[in-house]
């Protein structure tokens, strides 16, 4: 995995996206070495992931021009296959995952970030979808997660257009969620991540399954879904523990994710 770079801390998991030369760019070789950590997180440990990008500049310049300036039709959809199956997987993980974007997300960048729970930048971050003014649309899951984030209308204005937008945009905008100076921001994912992993882990993961899957479907069946995944929670070790502990006023909870 010489794209990525993988580490530990407790119970956080950081996901750092390392070809710096090409800004972090997603070719085939950088999707499947996500891939790779993807699958090597032991859930057993790790409750919370960060994805990051590696140096000061860019979070991830967006999937690479110079692989796809040569694909024909069919390779061009295998591509976008390629990069929508890794970024459903985080999307679908079942831990939550922060984008820490560290400078430019600009088309599969901005659209790897899309595909994580909770994004947060710092004050040098460019999103944007680049890929009218390159001749394709969106391709990583772009025109379906931006309209979804912020609005249909907001969404198309800014892929039609090509624009990029700076940090304060995109908090204005609601696709991030906070903006920290660059020095700042790892440490506030880590803080971030550390808040999630100290709750218990089953209803973590249970409230990112209903959220999730309830936005997909209309209300009368996202209630179901809801108390399938409430009801899930009952009898669980953690569940006894987090409510013991109140009922006993202790503050410290041993939840064990079972
Ligand atoms: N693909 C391949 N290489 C890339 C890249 C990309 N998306 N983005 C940057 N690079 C490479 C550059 O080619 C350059 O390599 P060389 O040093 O070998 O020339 C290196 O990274 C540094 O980049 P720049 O010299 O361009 O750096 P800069 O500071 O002048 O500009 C930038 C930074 C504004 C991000 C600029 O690099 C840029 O515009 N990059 C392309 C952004 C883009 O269009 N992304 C969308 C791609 S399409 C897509 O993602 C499709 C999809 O949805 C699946």
């Amino acid at each position: 995995m010489s794209n990525v770079l993988y580490e530990v801390k407790g119970n956080i998991g950081i996901l750092t996206i390392s070809r710096e030369k090409a800004l972090n760019a997603l070719n085939s070789e950088v999707l499947a070495d996500i891939d790779a950590a993807l699958d090597a997180v032991d859930l057993d440990v790790v409750r919370c992931l960060i994805i990051t990008g590696a140096g000061q500049k860019s979070f991830v310049a967006g999937a690479d021009i110079g692989e796809m300036s040569t694909l024909t039709k069919a390779e061009g959809e295998a591509f976008g296959k390629k990069g929508n199956d890794v970024f459903r997987k985080i999307e679908t993980f079942p831990i939550p995952v922060i984008a820490a974007v560290n400078g430019f997300a600009l088309g599969g960048g901005c659209e790897i970030s899309m595909s994580c729970d909770i994004r947060i930048c710092s004050d040098n971050a460019v999103f944007g979808q680049p890929e009218t003014g390159l001749g394709i649309t969106p391709g990583f899951g772009g025109t379906q997660r931006l309209a979804r984030l912020v609005s249909p209308g907001m969404a198309k204005q800014l892929i039609y257009t090509a624009r990029n937008i700076k940090a304060d945009e995109a908090y204005r905008i609601g696709l991030v969620n906070a903006v920290y100076p660059q020095e700042e921001l790892m440490p506030a994912a880590e803080k971030m991540a550390a808040a999630i992993a100290k709750n218990a882990p089953i209803a973590v993961r249970n409230c990112k399954k209903a959220i999730n899957d309830g936005l997909q479907v209309g209300m009368d069946e996202a209630v179901v879904i809801e108390e399938k995944l409430f009801g899930d929670c009952f009898e669980t070790h953690d569940q006894v523990e987090g409510m013991s502990a109140f009922l006993e006023k202790r503050k410290e909870k041993n939840f064990i994710n079972k």
